[in-house]
Formats: structure tokens, C-alpha cells, sequence
């Protein structure tokens, strides 16, 4: 899908150490179809040069008043650069440009680009902790936000300094998938919002031991991606993954047991659209944990088990108006099996993948599902990825 498909944006980039960004944030907004040019201010060539950035979006880099040729000086028009662009994006946009900016101080391109720019304008952040939290860059912010602008949030993390928090310049991602939404507001599951459960549980046995599965999230997370682009907003249970995903819309919540899962999803289940359980949980749980580690010399026979609550039936029993989703894993008998999962959690589909499929399945990146409508509609699919896989399951959603 080309979702930024011939939309101008020009980018202003101001001086801070999260510009060596952006590269990546050219690129992906070409890969949508973007066409892209570049405004920097003197100070953000320290941290990225502007050959890579003409490089990657095919348009000269400009920071400037005058075209540095000597032989033939022009005047690098702001006006009309504003003039070009459908949107005017400055990113990342440090505490000093801010604060120019609010002021209406021209003292660079990038500036008197913003002054005289009509087109909407996003400001994506970027500095240390405490610089965005002072009052002062706090007020600039909210002067900018006065002033029309689109002001993005930061996120939280590692800082360059070494300190832990709010200022990081939103990734690359997170800041198309802002301006595809504003772009596609009538995308698909625009205003939805949805919970997807992922990953395997843990059942605790000790400390350090647990029972478990092979389930590696991929699925789940896959399921995330494809709802966060069709515009919904998600929040997404996971147990014990490697899997990554960061985005505005995206709530991640991680649990380790069955229980946990059950107690997250009993706080946000009514309050949702669609709910997906992509989740393996674990079936049964030992039943007593121990507080100290097992000792081997000590030995153990048997490790008694107990079932744990059923996260999905808890939904389908008590489901309102919410599209309910499972997956059945299954290894033999599969379309009675699928089907009477179906009936029994009142569901409104159910995906069916087999582990008899060679590809499909934990931990590998391809999976073969089968979709079973509550009206016994049956869709089959092909081997795709995971990511296919999601798109294939929203299109059934979709359809009803
Ligand atoms: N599920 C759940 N909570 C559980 C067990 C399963 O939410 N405690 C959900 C899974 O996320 C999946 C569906 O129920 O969407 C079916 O899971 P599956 O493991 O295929 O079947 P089970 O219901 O556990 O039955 P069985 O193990 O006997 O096949």
C-alpha cells in the first residue's frame, strides 16, 4: 500500500543527537510513496551529514539562505519551499529550535521555513529529561500547539547522556505512522480499538522454573503491526516474548502467568471493538509454587498440575458487542476440533492453524491458517508470513 503515496513532506532538521535518525525516517517515508526535502539548521550537520540525506531522498539538502556556489550565489527560497510542501515536519526538533520557534526568532533556513510555511506542521521532540520537562520548554510546547502545530509525544528510555526517560525523539516509525494517519484518516479500523493476547505463559514451578510452551509471540505481535497501520489503537498482552513493537496507538502490557493475563484482560476487555487471543496460554499450572529453589539432591517425583482459567472463554462468556477472535492449535482433527472451540467460547471466528503443516506454527515466521466464520464460512489460506497471515485475519474481521 502506498500510503504516503505523492504526498510532499518536507523535513527541518534541527541539531540533537537523535538527528542521525534520520536517514532511516527518509527512507521510510519514500518507501510510502513520499517525496522528500530536506531543511537542516547549521548545528544538525554535526550529527548527520547532508549527502546522506540527499541521497536518500534524491532532492538537494538545503540549510542555508544563500546556495553555497560561489560562482553563481542564489537565494534558497523559504517561501517557496514552504509553499511545496504538504506537510512540514521537524524532527528532531531540540529544545533551542522549540523555543525559536515559539519566539518566532528567524535566525536559520529551517526557521524562516517554519514562518512561512501554510502547510500543517509536526514537531517531533528530542532532548534530555529534565530540558523536556522544565517548565520553560513545557510552555514553548504549548505554544506551539496554540499556534496549530502538531506537537508528537516523546518517548521513554535511554537518553544520550546516560539518564533514563521522557525526551527521546519518537522512532522513525512512530513518526510516519503519525503522519499515515493523518494522511488516511477513513483507514480501516480508524477509532477501533483493540486487544490482542500474545506469547506463551509462564507457569511458575520455583523461583528460576516454570511450565510452559514454545510460543515465540510472533503471531500476536504480527496481529499488532497490521491493526496499528490500519489505524486502530491496541493493546497488546503479551507473555514472555523477544518480540518488539513501539508505536503511539500501542498500549504493551507484559505478563509472565495465565492469571496475570486474565487480570490484564478483565481491565480493558469491555472497554474494546475486537479482541484476538493469539496468546498459547498454558493449559495447566503446578499447583503449589515454591517460594525457594527446588534442590536437586532433594529430588522431585511428580510436579502436580491444575488447570489454569481459560483467558478466551473468559471473554467469549461474557462478550457484549465485541468481535471475539481465538486460534485453535491443533495436531489432529483439526476442522472438528476448530469448530467446537468456536461454539463452546462463543466466538465470532476462529483461526485454525495445524502443526501438521511443515512452516506453520511456533517460532517460525511463516504460518497456513484456515478461518472459521461463527456461520461455518471456511476460508483457507496459503503458506504466508505471519504478517500476511494478520492481514488475511483482518480482512475476515472486516467482512462481517
Ligand atoms: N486460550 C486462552 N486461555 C487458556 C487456553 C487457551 O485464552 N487458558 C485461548 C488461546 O489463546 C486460543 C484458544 O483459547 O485462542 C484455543 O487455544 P488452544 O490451546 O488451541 O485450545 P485449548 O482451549 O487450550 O484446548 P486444547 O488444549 O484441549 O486443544
Amino acid at each position: 500500500m502506498s500510503l504516503l503515496g505523492g504526498k510532499k513532506i518536507l523535513l527541518g532538521i534541527s541539531g540533537g543527537i537523535a538527528a542521525y535518525k534520520t536517514p532511516l525516517l527518509v527512507r521510510a517515508l519514500v518507501q510510502l510513496g513520499a517525496e522528500v526535502k530536506v531543511v537542516m539548521t547549521p548545528s544538525s550537520k554535526d550529527f548527520v551529514t547532508p549527502l546522506t540525506l540527499s541521497t536518500l531522498s534524491k532532492n538537494a539538502v538545503l540549510s542555508t539562505f544563500i546556495a553555497e556556489d560561489q560562482d553563481n550565489p542564489s537565494w534558497n527560497d523559504h517561501v517557496a519551499l514552504g509553499a511545496w510542501a504538504d506537510v512540514f515536519l521537524i524532527a528532531p526538533a531540540t529544545s533551542n529550535t522549540l523555543s525559536a520557534m515559539a519566539q518566532g526568532r528567524c535566525n536559520n533556513l529551517l526557521l524562516a521555513v517554519y514562518l512561512s510555511a501554510k502547510c500543517p506542521v509536526f514537531i517531533a521532540p528530542a532532548m534530555d529529561l529534565d530540558m523536556y520537562a522544565h517548565p520553560s520548554n513545557q510552555k514553548n510546547m504549548k505554544t506551539l500547539e496554540g499556534y496549530g502545530n502538531h506537537v508528537l509525544p516523546v518517548g521513554d528510555g535511554f537518553l544520550a547522556s546516560g539518564l533514563e526517560g521522557k525526551g527521546r525523539m519518537l522512532e522513525p516509525n512512530q513518526i510516519v505512522s503519525n503522519l499515515v494517519s493523518f494522511f488516511n484518516p477513513k483507514l480501516p479500523l480508524q477509532g477501533k480499538k483493540i486487544l490482542i493476547t500474545a506469547g506463551p505463559t509462564h507457569e511458575a514451578i520455583d523461583p528460576v522454573r516454570y511450565v510452559g510452551n514454545h510460543s515465540s509471540g510472533k503471531m500476536g505481535f504480527a496481529l499488532a503491526e497490521v491493526a496499528l497501520e490500519m489505524g486502530a489503537e491496541v493493546i497488546l498482552i503479551s507473555g514472555p516474548s523477544a518480540e518488539k513493537l513501539n508505536h503511539p496507538s500501542l498500549k504493551l502490557i507484559k505478563i509472565v502467568s495465565a492469571e496475570e493475563m486474565l487480570h490484564q484482560v478483565k481491565k480493558y476487555y469491555d472497554d474494546v471493538d475486537i479482541a484476538i487471543a493469539a496468546a498459547a496460554v498454558a493449559d495447566f499450572k503446578p499447583r503449589h509454587t515454591a517460594s525457594e529453589k527446588l534442590k536437586k539432591q532433594e529430588g522431585i517425583e511428580a510436579i502436580l498440575l491444575t488447570p489454569t482459567e481459560d483467558v478466551l472463554a473468559f471473554m467469549g462468556h461474557t462478550k457484549k458487542n465485541q468481535v471475539l477472535i481465538g486460534f485453535a492449535l491443533e495436531t489432529e482433527n483439526e476442522l472438528e476440533n476448530a469448530k467446537a472451540k468456536l461454539s463452546k467460547k462463543n466466538l465470532n471466528g476462529i483461526v485454525l492453524n495445524s502443526l501438521r503443516d511443515k512452516e506453520a506454527g511456533f517460532s517460525v515466521k511463516t504460518n497456513k491458517i484456515t478461518f472459521i466464520h461463527a456461520d461455518q464460512r471456511i476460508e483457507n489460506f496459503p503458506l504466508q508470513s505471519k504478517l500476511e497471515c494478520a492481514y488475511r485475519i483482518f480482512e475476515q474481521i472486516l467482512s462481517l
